[in-house]
C-alpha cells in the first residue's frame, strides 16, 4: 500500500513515499481504508524522535493518529462496526500508522462519522475533541458558571476547547496572538487577551481553570490567577511529570489549588458524545490547510510552526460515497 514513512528521525524532509505491506488485523481490530488524516503536534514531535526512548525506533515508521476512513475488514470479536461503515478516530498503535492507504486500530479507537460533515472534517476532530472533553470533565471537573482561561485558543485543541467549554456552560477567557484575534472571536469567548499586547500573568481576573494548551506557563507562575481550589491544567504530560515535585511543594501553600496534566484516552463512548455534538451543530471544526499525502513534508513544516488556526489535514484518498455514518 501507498504510505509516507520515515526511516530516521529528523526534519520534515525525512519523509519518503513507499509501497509497504498492508497491516494485518487481529481478531479485536478493524482495518480502515484511510480517506483523511489530521496532523497533531504529537506527529511532528515523534518525527523529530522526541518519544524514541519510550516507543523505540521500529523503522520504517508510519506516523499519524487521527483518521477518517471506510471499514474494509473487521476482526471476529468486533461487534460495533461492519465493512462499509465510515468511521473516525484516534489510532492506538505505537506511532499511529494513519499516513497510509490502510490503517488498523482497536474498536475503542473509533465511532461512526457524523453524517453532517465531510470525511475530511471528521479526520480533524478526534484527538483535539477527546483531549478537551476529558480535560474538562475528568481533570478540571468544570461546572456551569465557572471561568476557564484557554491559553492557545486558536489552534487545534484551543478552538475545540472553546466550543466544549461553551457546551458545558463555562465562561471563557481566550488567549492568542493579535493575528489570531479575528479567528478566535468567531467562537464568542467572554473576553479575549492578545498576548502580544498584554502579559497574561498581569490579568486582574481570577479563573477556576487555567488551561495551558500552548504550554508556556507553569503552576507556580499562574497560581495567583487561580481561585481557591482552582486548577492549572497542562497538556505536556512528560514535561509535567518532571515538574511534579515542584508543583506538589507549591500546592502545600496554595489554598487547595492544584496542578494537573493528562494524556488523551481512547474511548469510543466519548467519541460517540462528540459525534452527537457535531450532529447537533454544537461542535464545528475549522480546517486551516489541506495537503495531499505527497505533500506530507510541507504539511509538517507548516504545522510545527505552532500557529495554525484550527487544524491541518492530509488527504490520502477520495471520499467514500453513500456509506453508513452516525445520525443516519
Ligand atoms: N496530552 C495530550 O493528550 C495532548 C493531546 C492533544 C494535544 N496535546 C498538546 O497540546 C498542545 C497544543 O496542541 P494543538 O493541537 O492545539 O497545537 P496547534 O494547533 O499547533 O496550536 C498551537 C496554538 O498555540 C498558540 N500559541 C503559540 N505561542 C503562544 C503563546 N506564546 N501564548 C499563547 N498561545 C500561543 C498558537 O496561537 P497563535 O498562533 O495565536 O500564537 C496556536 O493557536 C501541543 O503541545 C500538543 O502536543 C496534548
Amino acid at each position: 500500500m501507498k504510505s509516507a514513512i520515515i526511516n530516521q528521525f529528523g526534519e520534515p524532509d525525512v519523509f519518503e513515499m513507499a509501497d509497504i505491506q498492508t497491516p494485518i488485523i487481529n481478531s479485536d481490530q478493524i482495518l480502515i481504508k484511510v480517506n483523511t488524516v489530521s496532523i497533531n503536534p504529537i506527529d511532528w514531535k515523534q518525527r523529530k524522535g522526541n518519544h524514541k526512548f519510550i516507543l523505540g525506533s521500529p523503522f520504517p515508521i508510519v506516523l499519524g493518529y487521527d483518521a477518517c476512513g471506510e471499514v474494509v475488514e473487521v476482526g471476529d470479536e468486533i461487534d460495533k462496526f461492519k465493512k462499509g461503515d465510515i468511521v473516525f478516530g484516534v489510532l492506538d498503535n505505537k506511532y499511529g500508522g494513519a499516513m497510509a492507504e490502510y490503517a488498523v486500530g482497536h474498536e475503542k479507537c473509533f465511532a461512526l462519522k457524523p453524517g453532517n460533515i465531510s470525511t475530511q472534517e471528521a479526520a480533524a476532530f478526534p484527538m483535539v475533541s477527546l483531549t478537551s472533553l476529558q480535560a474538562f470533565r475528568d481533570k478540571a471537573n468544570l461546572k456551569p458558571g465557572q471561568t476557564i482561561l484557554i491559553n492557545g485558543a486558536s489552534g487545534g485543541v484551543g478552538h475545540i476547547a472553546m466550543q466544549i467549554a461553551r457546551i458545558m456552560g463555562v465562561k471563557i477567557i481566550a488567549v492568542a496572538s493579535s493575528k489570531s484575534k479575528g479567528f478566535v472571536k468567531q467562537f464568542n469567548p467572554d473576553s479575549f487577551v492578545d498576548y502580544n499586547e498584554q502579559d497574561v500573568l498581569n490579568l486582574d481576573k481570577k479563573v477556576d481553570v487555567f488551561f495551558d494548551v500552548a504550554g508556556n506557563y507553569t503552576f507556580p507562575k499562574t497560581k495567583h490567577l487561580l481561585k481557591t481550589k482552582g486548577i492549572y491544567l497542562n497538556l505536556n504530560y512528560l514535561n509535567s511529570l518532571t515538574k511534579m515535585p515542584v508543583n506538589k511543594f507549591h500546592q502545600l501553600f496554595s489554598k487547595g489549588k492544584k496542578a494537573k496534566t493528562l494524556v488523551m484516552k481512547h474511548n469510543n463512548s466519548d467519541l460517540g458524545m462528540i459525534a452527537q455534538w457535531i450532529n447537533e451543530g454544537e461542535l464545528k471544526i475549522k480546517i486551516d490547510r489541506t495537503f495531499h499525502l505527497d505533500q506530507i513534508s510541507e504539511a509538517h513544516e507548516y504545522a510545527q510552526k505552532g500557529h495554525s488556526k484550527g487544524k491541518n489535514i492530509v488527504v490520502i484518498d477520495n471520499p467514500p460515497q453513500n456509506k453508513k455514518t452516525h445520525g443516519q
